[in-house]
């Protein structure tokens, strides 16, 4: 297929009310297991690395793997880089052959986020098919490199959203509605439904243009999945999920094979279960036969 950008695929969920599933993965076992599953669900897709696996395996060759795959994938698939807070690598990865780049100037003042987030946006819109993902409010928890207490966690205003998306020029738009990153502590975390609609009114109304992201996917209920989507949540961020389904394989792998040395069976041990994770994740975001 050819390569897509972020945008694109998410305008079209917004407007058919399903979700495209955004998936962090850190190695290339997950990465292989996530496309293979996704394809074999004819299902759109969006591959996310946070930082620290991309400077690992170098955005360049993170990218090279990428435009390959996704090259001859029958599905389309982009290439994420998540929570990004630093502009100079932003464009590192973009000029790298990411598609789309989240800068994550959330924990600065307004002012200096619209700042951060404009001058990402005109660097990729000028490098052409970039789309960029604001983010406004701030999200709890920890994700790679960007740590946030639950007591400095801020919710996103709609009034400043509006104008955040005005001013930036973002493509896609992330806003802080009480989700966090990582295992949540209660069953039925708080999460403001009203304010998500609001957003999406405002923003969208019956015409939608910026498509809205929802982060911390790991560990929300079903129910409580639809009803984020049905409210205009078209990109579904999972992270937590798949680390602990690579940790908890592979571990469970080797106690139980002490004696085998062979790594590709521990390697196709982690692709079962991370492809039947995402199996559940494209069940729920109703975004099978999408593609
Ligand atoms: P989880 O780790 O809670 O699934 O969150 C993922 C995420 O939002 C990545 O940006």
């Amino acid at each position: 297929m050819p390569i897509v950008n972020a945008k694109e695929m998410l305008l079209k969920a917004t407007k058919e009310k399903y979700a495209v599933g955004a998936f962090n993965v850190t190695n290339l076992i997950q990465l292989e297991a996530v496309v293979e599953a996704a394809t074999e669900r004819n299902a759109p897709l969006i591959i996310q690395t946070s930082v620290t696996p991309s400077k690992f395996l170098k955005p360049e060759v993170f990218g090279a793997i990428y435009q390959t795959m996704a090259a001859s994938a029958p599905i389309p698939i982009c290439l994420h880089l998540d929570h990004c807070t630093d502009v100079a690598y932003c464009k590192t990865c973009a000029d790298a052959g990411y598609t789309n780049i989240m800068i994550d100037a959330s924990k600065q003042n307004f002012s200096e986020n619209i700042n951060q987030t404009r001058e990402v946006c005109q660097y990729c819109h000028e490098l052409g098919n970039v789309s960029v993902e604001g983010e406004l409010g701030t999200v709890s928890g920890i994700e790679d490199q960007v740590k946030v207490a639950e007591d400095e966690a801020a919710l996103c205003d709609p009034g400043e959203a509006l104008k955040f998306v005005n001013e930036t020029g973002i493509d896609i738009f992330a806003p802080a509605i009480g989700t966090a990153h990582g295992v949540y502590k209660s069953k039925n975390p708080k999460l403001d439904f009203d304010r998500l609609a609001q957003i999406a009114q405002l923003i969208n109304g019956d015409d939608p243009k910026i498509p809205l992201v929802i982060h911390g996917g790991t560990g929300l209920q079903p129910d409580v999945v639809k009803k984020l989507v049905s409210l205009g949540g078209s990109k579904f961020n999972v992270s937590t999920d798949l680390k602990h389904s690579l940790i908890d394989t592979t571990h469970e792998y080797i106690s139980s094979h002490r004696d085998e040395y062979n790594p590709g069976k521990i390697d196709m041990a982690v692709k079962e279960a991370i492809k039947a994770r995402i199996n559940y994740w494209i069940d729920l975001l109703g975004c099978a036969d999408k593609a």
